[in-house]
């Protein structure tokens, strides 16, 4: 049994044929007399290991090294220098350029078969050990997609429950998303933003503002699908889905893990009612105090909430609607958004009109329903536990929040 493959290269015919009796039956040896023919013979014969003489005429073995060391793939194979004329200097030179070890000519065959099992047996842990850190990477790599995927699901989820609890606003939440996204891609190619938006997570920006009013989940049917206006204490008590929507947003933090999507959640649940002169709720934030999130969907949802009918109302045209908003710029809303919101105006309308036509429809799913949706469309091969630990969260979410019940 061979141990590898060994290429020699020396430019000597005697030293070639010594080396190749005394190793030979323990390796498959490949000889070259020179760096060139080395150079063509590589690719075909692949050795573990290069014994390889410095002396040579032409290319040197010191040349010849440097070669191999800037090469991307031969880089890598271990390389003994062999010397008649060893010195301080030359072994110096030889170990900067990368090679593994120097042995003086005339070598004995034990002391070189020691050398080289030593230098193959350390080539072979490096390579295991890069291929493990290899595999371990992509394991990794692919156990942060599926929490990332896991996390998408969850967010859908709810979503989903609250269209589910919110049958007066179903489409809000998809339509207030398209008009902010709307805004967004405006604002991408504004200054003034780049800053704000460089801690956004582009991917999932659309999913985490869909969560704002998560709190919703928390209110009172009687309150929340109330066909009528409100009285100041039911006004009161809807503000509050704010505050709730925080504790759930804390409490997927918690069961869940930090997440970008989560933390992007979190801020526009709880600034998105919050107003530019400092009347909003629930901190009476001012100005630029007011998280660029909060400032955005603030816009996007009183456009959504005035084009719309509510039990207590009838939808406002786009044209009115855009009027009101304008009267409150500066006060409830960030002026220099305000200005975005007009330049991006037609487009919002035009969703608007198709979000608003008799024959667009957003059905309430079930909770079942949400789960299986969301099963299929995001996680696919999802083991038990992780299906268990979202069952576990809707079931958290209908314990602690359904209908008003707020722990
Ligand atoms: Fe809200």
């Amino acid at each position: 049994m061979k141990y590898g493959k060994i290429m020699v290269v020396d430019d000597s015919l005697v030293s070639l044929t010594i080396c190749e009796k005394m190793i030979g039956q323990y390796y498959d040896i490949v000889t070259s007399p020179s760096i060139a023919k080395m150079f063509q013979q590589l690719d075909e014969s692949r050795p573990d290991l290069i014994l390889l003489d410095i002396s040579m005429p032409g290319i040197t073995g010191l040349d010849g090294i440097k070669m191999l060391k800037n090469h991307d793939i031969y880089k890598y194979i271990p390389v003994i220098m062999l010397t008649s004329h060893s010195s301080p200097e030359i072994e110096k030179e030889s170990l900067k350029l990368g090679a593994c070890d120097i042995i003086k000519k005339p070598y004995e065959a034990d002391l070189i078969m020691l050398r080289i099992n030593h230098h193959l047996s350390a080539s072979k842990q490096i390579q295991k050990f890069k291929k493990s850190n290899f595999d371990m990477n992509t394991k990794l790599r692919s156990q942060s997609e599926e929490i990332i995927n896991l996390q998408n699901a969850l967010a859908s989820i709810v979503v989903g429950l609250i269209e589910y609890r919110d049958i007066t606003t179903g489409k809000h939440i998809l339509t207030a998303k398209r008009y902010m996204e709307c805004m967004i891609k405006k604002m991408i190619y504004t200054n003034g933003y780049h800053n704000e938006m460089a801690k956004w997570n582009f991917e999932n920006i659309s999913l985490s503002a869909q969560l704002h009013d998560i709190g919703k989940i928390g209110i009172r049917d009687i309150i929340l699908n109330k066909p009528g206006k409100l009285t100041y204490e039911e006004f009161e008590k809807i503000k509050e889905h704010v505050e709730i929507g925080e504790k759930i947003i804390n409490h997927m933090i918690e069961t869940i893990g930090e997440s970008s999507l989560l933390q992007q959640a979190k801020m526009f649940i709880l600034y998105h009612h919050e107003n530019w002169d400092g009347s909003g709720y629930p901190y009476g934030l001012k100005g630029l105090d007011i998280p660029l999130e909060g400032r955005l969907l603030a816009i996007v949802d009183v456009y959504d909430a005035l084009t719309s009918d509510r039990p207590y109302k009838s939808a406002m045209s786009h044209q009115d609607s855009v009027d009101l908003i304008l009267k409150d710029c500066g006060k409830k809303f960030d002026p220099h958004l305000i200005e975005i919101f007009k330049d991006v105006q037609d487009e919002i309308q035009e969703i608007s009109e198709m979000a608003h036509r008799s024959d667009f429809h957003i059905t309430h799913p079930t909770e079942i329903d949400v789960l299986t949706k969301v099963f299929e469309s995001h996680i696919g091969s999802s083991n038990d536990n992780e299906i268990e630990g979202l069952q576990n969260t809707i079931n958290w979410i209908n314990d602690n929040m359904a209908n008003g019940k707020v722990t």
